[in-house]
């Protein structure tokens, strides 16, 4: 008997789409697909992706906009004409909702109340509240809720994470996690507040939930700044400082107003540092050999000598690549089919998203009263 999970996707824009194309491949990665890019740039990663075409089948599509229903059409999927369409095909396991942020709590309930599991684009919801309506509805049907936190498979990460959890810089006691642009906001429903725009939902998301995820700690404290740069209405970037239990201190930033770009991570532990500069994975991981550093010579600094922060002679230090990670894309996709047949635990879960949202809210509140927020 076949196990496949027969699945329909609420919104065929650029996320939609670019999962629509995965699963009818059946060896894709669900890449964010903006509308009008040629398909030839959605590439196969046989290397990172388990082939889920055993798993996973396309039921359909279903978007407001007729345009989208026709792109839908041409490449071969079925094409639902209602939202109440796919809920009452009783051959339909999984909804998928990809759909503007402020859309996903509604439509998930009325999914799991129609008897569908659910897998839902980030952010799960707007806020820690509406997640909370939607875990007791998903306790109450008993169907699974699945939040689509997929960057947590990103290389960059799992490199950092390995750092982390192997102790490859000793103690770390500082991480720092970006990512920069220059373009604003995109000038669609992300910058419209009851959309749920802004860059802390769009981004945000992804970066704290990695975090939280890594470091097994209770954080002890929030201070956030939020940007309006570009976008008056909602952020358009944000700097965010955490501080564990432990001491370790987490810096997370989103720009979106930056001609020149920091790393996208840095890691600083007390026996080493490595950085990850961008998405092309160019870095280096440097480890102390010996805090011995006889013939350290003081270096002019602007109008004075320093031998703090000179330079290490090149045998005191040691430079290595960036650690290997193995990973597979795929892997949230497969979690997903197994855990609605009882065969897995869920990897990301709906408490999780909780914790990540709790986190948002306690850095919009400390923007706004530019004070630390208590978070838990
Ligand atoms: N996980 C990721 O890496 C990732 C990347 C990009 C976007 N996303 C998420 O995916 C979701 C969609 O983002 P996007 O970039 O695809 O946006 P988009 O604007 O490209 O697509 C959204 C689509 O939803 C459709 N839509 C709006 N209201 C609808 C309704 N009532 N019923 C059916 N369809 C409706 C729109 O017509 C549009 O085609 C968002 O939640 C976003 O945060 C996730």
């Amino acid at each position: 008997m076949s196990d496949k999970k027969r699945i329909a996707i609420i919104g065929c824009g650029g996320m939609g789409a670019g999962h629509a194309i995965a699963i009818a491949s059946g060896t894709g990665i669900a890449m964010w697909f903006p509308k009008g890019m040629s398909e030839a740039l959605v590439k196969n990663d046989d290397q990172h992706s388990t082939n889920i075409s055993n798993r996973l089948e396309l039921a359909g599509v279903y978007d407001i906009d007729p345009a989208r229903n026709e792109w839908a059409a041409a490449q071969g999927f079925s094409v639902y004409d209602s939202f109440n369409a796919v809920l009452n095909d009783n051959s339909v396991d999984i909804v998928l909702i990809a759909t503007p942020n402020h859309l996903h709590k509604d439509m998930a309930i009325a999914s799991m109340r129609a008897g569908k599991h659910v897998l839902c684009e980030k952010p799960v919801t707007v806020t820690s509240a509406e997640l909370e309506e939607v875990i007791v509805v998903a306790k109450e049907t008993g169907k699974v809720f699945y939040p689509r936190q997929n960057r947590r498979w990103d290389e960059d990460f799992l490199i950092i994470k390995k750092i982390y959890n192997e102790n490859l810089v000793g103690k770390t006691f500082n991480i720092e996690s970006r990512v920069m642009g220059s373009r604003g906001i995109p000038g669609d429903w992300r910058g419209v507040k009851a959309s749920g725009g802004g860059m802390m939902l769009d981004w945000g998301v992804h970066l704290l939930d990695r975090i939280l995820l890594m470091v097994p700690e209770k954080v002890k404290r929030v201070y956030c700044n939020m940007t309006y740069i570009k976008n008056d209405e909602c952020d358009d970037g944000f700097k965010l400082q955490l501080v564990f239990e432990s001491g370790l201190t987490v810096s997370v930033e989103v720009g979106t107003c930056h001609f020149i770009n920091h790393p996208i991570w840095y890691i600083a532990g007390d026996q080493g540092t490595a950085v990850i500069e961008d998405w092309k994975g160019h870095g280096k991981l440097v480890v102390l050999k010996s805090w011995q550093d006889k013939d350290a010579k003081p270096i002019l600094a602007g109008e004075g000598l320093t031998k703090t922060m000179a330079p290490r002679e090149r045998d005191s230090v040691e430079e290595h690549p960036l650690p290997d990670v193995a990973y597979d894309k795929n892997t949230l996709y497969l979690n997903l089919a197994d855990v609605i047949d009882g065969k897995a635990e869920q990897i990301v879960t709906a408490e999780q998203a909780l914790r990540v949202l709790k986190l948002m809210e306690a850095a919009f509140k400390s923007s706004e009263t530019g004070e630390v927020a208590r978070f838990e």
